[in-house]
């Protein structure tokens, strides 16, 4: 059997074979996002495409983008052409949850403005329902962090409360890029997503969350017989 890594990067060289010079292209955070970074980097080394600009999710895809020679320049209002990115769940309508890098708030907001959002991953992470294996990560404000927690585990999901916990990995919480906490939710059977991201994105305290719900045009999905390509 092909090991994880082998697949992740399979998935990865197809999305990248989708930039074409000149293009600005979303660069992903995580293990899967990282070989897409490598490839396109690879491409601009060796002369295939010139003229482009990456946009980094991270503090640690920018530094990995410049190591491989790529153009950074920070998000503003302009439309990218492209994006690529890792998930942690992929269901079969290409909803996804992301964040277990802790890049949640920077994707999003960097995904969004893709004319073509592309998602790459191994057969590990598709699901039938969001939530599955998962948490859902929640950005956090670190201010007052402890009564934006009592009120998620107050939110009302299909009649039960909000369960999860702190990202602590040690003895300090998580930071993320951004300064903040992230809560780790787990989501009930039944969850409904686009309801509970309305009511998550209503509630005090919470920044953003790592549902991304009707953004992904297309995911390349490695497993044991080759390259799943899924549409929306
Ligand atoms: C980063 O915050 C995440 O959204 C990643 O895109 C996601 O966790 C996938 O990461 P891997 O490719 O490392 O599994």
């Amino acid at each position: 059997m092909p090991d994880l890594e082998a697949l992740k990067k399979e998935a990865a060289v197809r999305a990248a074979a989708l930039v074409e010079s000149s293009m600005r292209v979303g660069l992903g955070t995580g293990s899967t996002a990282r070989y897409a970074i490598e490839e396109i980097g690879r491409r601009v080394r060796a002369g295939e495409l010139t003229g482009i600009v990456g946009v980094a999710t991270s503090q640690a895809s920018d530094a990995l983008a410049r190591e491989v020679g790529l153009a950074v320049e920070p998000l503003d209002p302009r439309p990218l052409d492209l994006a690529i990115d890792g998930a942690d769940e992929i269901d079969p309508q290409l909803n996804l949850i992301k964040g277990l890098g802790g890049a949640l708030l920077r994707e999003k907001l960097t995904e969004v403005q893709a004319k073509r959002f592309i998602v790459i991953a191994d057969h590990t992470k598709l699901v039938t329902r969001l939530g599955e294996k998962a948490p859902l990560p929640i950005e956090i404000a670190r201010f007052g962090f402890l009564s934006t927690i009592e009120r998620l585990r107050k939110l009302d999901v299909g009649g039960l409360g909000l369960g999860g916990r702190l990202r602590q990995p040690g003895a300090q919480p998580y930071l993320t890029d951004n300064g903040n906490y992230i809560f780790d939710a787990q989501l009930p059977e039944g969850t409904d997503p686009a309801a509970l991201e309305r009511q998550l994105k209503g509630l005090l305290g919470v920044i953003e969350t790592g549902f991304f719900l009707g953004m992904a045009e297309r995911a390349f999905v490695a497993g044991e017989d080759g390259v799943l390509e899924l549409e929306r």
